[in-house]
Formats: structure tokens, C-alpha cells, sequence
């Protein structure tokens, strides 16, 4: 096994034998980071507000799994609604108390809300906000305690490239996805000395039920992008979830405080570091246009 090879095994070893929650684990992101911690040997607690979801996704795993080597291997269905503090924490102790333990905690769910500024109304960002950012506070304040007290673990918190770039026509969305990368990069720095690690992920555009969804249903109708065809042109190409799931479990594994990935959002977060004003003005100009009623 060549230098390589060897350091790849590793990665995929440190989820062996461990216990991982995953929210928003029944489509997408979520179901692509579950499927892939049970192939590297975590259980899995598959944890969505869809039920049949869950349960379809957590029987599907555990057929496919198992058991890893000598290791059983198990995913477990749970139904949880990530803006309930109090079955947030009940979930997560329940893990720690019928697993001995709890290693990894991703706050992964996440809704997708835009639409021009002007016409949005305080319930879209009520929505935004209580789902992509307090979901994620929910998930830490359940989470952090407990692995102080045991003396370990790893939150991962999805955020999005859209956490770390101006974000038109979705700036909600943005706007809750900038919060998740304040809390996870302030909190690494706290947590260090507690002996837990956070790392947030910033996926660009990913091949996901996500990028043809529109604003939920229940909200008053706005003009909302289609998130898909506007993405694509600016950010670039979806990217498989299954790589981005296996880009995330490596980059966790070496403890990266920010994961930025594919190469596309790579690229334009570098653009935006390089040079933020000259990004937002060109970006600006292009809105106008985009913007201007056609006569
Ligand atoms: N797809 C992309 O291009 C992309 C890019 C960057 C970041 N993200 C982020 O990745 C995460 C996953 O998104 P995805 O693309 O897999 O979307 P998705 O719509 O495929 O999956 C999201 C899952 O979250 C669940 N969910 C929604 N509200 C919930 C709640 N209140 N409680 C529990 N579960 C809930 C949904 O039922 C769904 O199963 C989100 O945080 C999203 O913002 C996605």
C-alpha cells in the first residue's frame, strides 16, 4: 500500500466503530453523509422532519450495511423537526445514553428561501432563520455540553458557499448560512480547549432536491428564483452529493476548521477574498441588469 493509499484507509478508519447523528438526513446532503459514515462503520442516527423518508432511508443503509468487517454497523430512523430545541436535546441524549456515547453531531438540515428583498415579507425570514440557523444552535446546544462532559466529540455544522459570499435574490438564505460560519468558526475556537472540534462545510452547488425547490409552499408567494438555473450559471456545475459526502467525512476526519468544496465554490471564494469590492460592484452591475423591467 503506497503513502497515499495508506492515508485514505485512515480517513476512512476514524468513523469506524463510532456514533454520528445526521439532521436533514433524508434527501440530499444528509442522506449522502449518512450513507457514507455507515460505509466507513458509524452507527447512524438518521434524523428528518419527513418520516417515510427516514424510515426509507435508515432500512435501505441497514440492509446495505450489514455490519462493516466485525463491526455491526446500524442505521437508526428518527423523526425530529430541527426548530424544536426540546426534541433536539431529547434526541441527542437519547443517543448518548443508548450508545454510551456520541462522536459526531451534523447539523446538516437546511430549507432554501428567496426572492427579490422588496417583496419578502418577515415570515420568510422568520422561516429562514428558525430552520438553517436556529436548527443549528438547537443542534449545538443539545451537542457541546455532552461532549465536554465526555471529554470528545466533533460537530459539523452545513452552512453553504452561500455563508461565505454575497448571495442576491437569496439573502435570507445567505444571510442565516453567513451565521452558521460566525458560530462554527467562533465556537472551534472555544471548543479547542474542551477537547470537541467544529468544522462547518461550505458546499458550492450540489446535486440535490434542494436546487429545484421553490419557497415553502405555506409562505406568501414571491417571485422566487429558480435556484437550479441561477447557480449554475454563476457558481458552476451541480456537484454529486456521494462526492461531496466523501470530501466532507475526509475533510472532518483531518479536522479542517472550513470545508469549501467543490472546486468551483474553491474558486470563488478565493475571487471574493482576493478582491470582495470589485466581486460585489461587477456583481451589482449584473443585478441591475438582470433587474431592469423589460419595456
Ligand atoms: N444543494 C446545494 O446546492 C447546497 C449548497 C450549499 C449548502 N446546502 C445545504 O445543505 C443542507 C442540505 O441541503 P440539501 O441540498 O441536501 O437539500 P434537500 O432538500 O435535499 O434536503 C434537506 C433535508 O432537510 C430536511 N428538513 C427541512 N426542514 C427540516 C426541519 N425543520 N427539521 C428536520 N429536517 C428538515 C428536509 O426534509 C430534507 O430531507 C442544507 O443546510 C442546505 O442549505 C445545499
Amino acid at each position: 500500500m503506497n503513502r497515499r493509499e495508506e492515508r485514505s484507509r485512515e480517513l476512512r478508519e476514524h468513523y469506524r466503530g463510532t456514533v454520528a447523528l445526521v439532521t436533514g438526513a433524508a434527501s440530499g446532503i444528509g442522506r449522502a453523509l449518512a450513507t457514507e459514515l455507515v460505509a466507513r462503520g458509524a452507527t447512524v442516527v438518521v434524523a428528518d422532519i419527513d418520516r417515510e423518508g427516514v424510515v426509507a432511508v435508515a432500512s435501505r443503509l441497514e440492509q446495505a450495511a450489514g455490519g462493516v468487517d466485525a463491526v455491526p454497523t446500524r442505521a437508526l430512523p428518527a423523526v425530529l423537526d430541527v426548530t424544536n430545541a426540546d426534541d433536539v436535546a431529547e434526541l441527542v441524549a437519547r443517543t448518548a445514553r443508548d450508545h454510551a456515547g456520541i462522536d459526531f453531531v451534523f447539523n446538516n438540515a437546511g430549507i432554501g428561501v428567496g426572492g427579490p428583498v422588496a417583496d419578502l415579507t418577515l415570515a420568510h425570514w422568520r422561516r429562514v432563520l428558525d430552520v438553517n440557523l436556529w436548527g443549528v444552535i438547537n443542534g449545538v446546544q443539545a451537542a457541546y455540553p455532552a461532549m465536554v462532559a465526555q471529554g470528545h466529540g466533533h460537530i459539523v455544522n452545513t452552512a453553504s458557499l452561500s455563508g461565505l459570499l454575497p448571495s442576491p435574490m437569496l439573502v435570507p438564505y445567505s444571510t442565516s448560512k453567513h451565521a452558521v460560519v460566525g458560530l462554527s468558526v467562533g465556537l472551534r475556537m472555544e471548543a479547542a480547549g474542551r477537547g470537541v472540534k467544529v468544522t462547518v462545510v461550505c458546499p458550492g452547488v450540489i446535486e440535490t432536491p434542494l436546487l429545484d425547490k421553490r419557497n415553502p409552499d405555506d409562505l406568501p408567494p414571491v417571485g422566487s428564483p429558480d435556484i437550479r438555473a441561477m447557480l449554475t450559471r454563476l457558481v458552476g456545475r451541480p456537484y454529486p452529493a456521494a462526492s461531496l459526502a466523501t470530501d466532507v467525512l475526509d475533510g472532518v476526519a483531518r479536522n479542517r476548521a472550513i470545508i469549501v468544496t467543490p472546486f468551483h465554490a474553491r474558486r470563488a471564494w478565493a475571487l471574493y477574498r482576493a478582491s470582495p469590492g470589485l466581486l460585489i460592484d461587477r456583481g451589482a452591475a449584473r443585478m441591475r441588469g438582470a433587474l431592469r423591467p423589460s419595456s
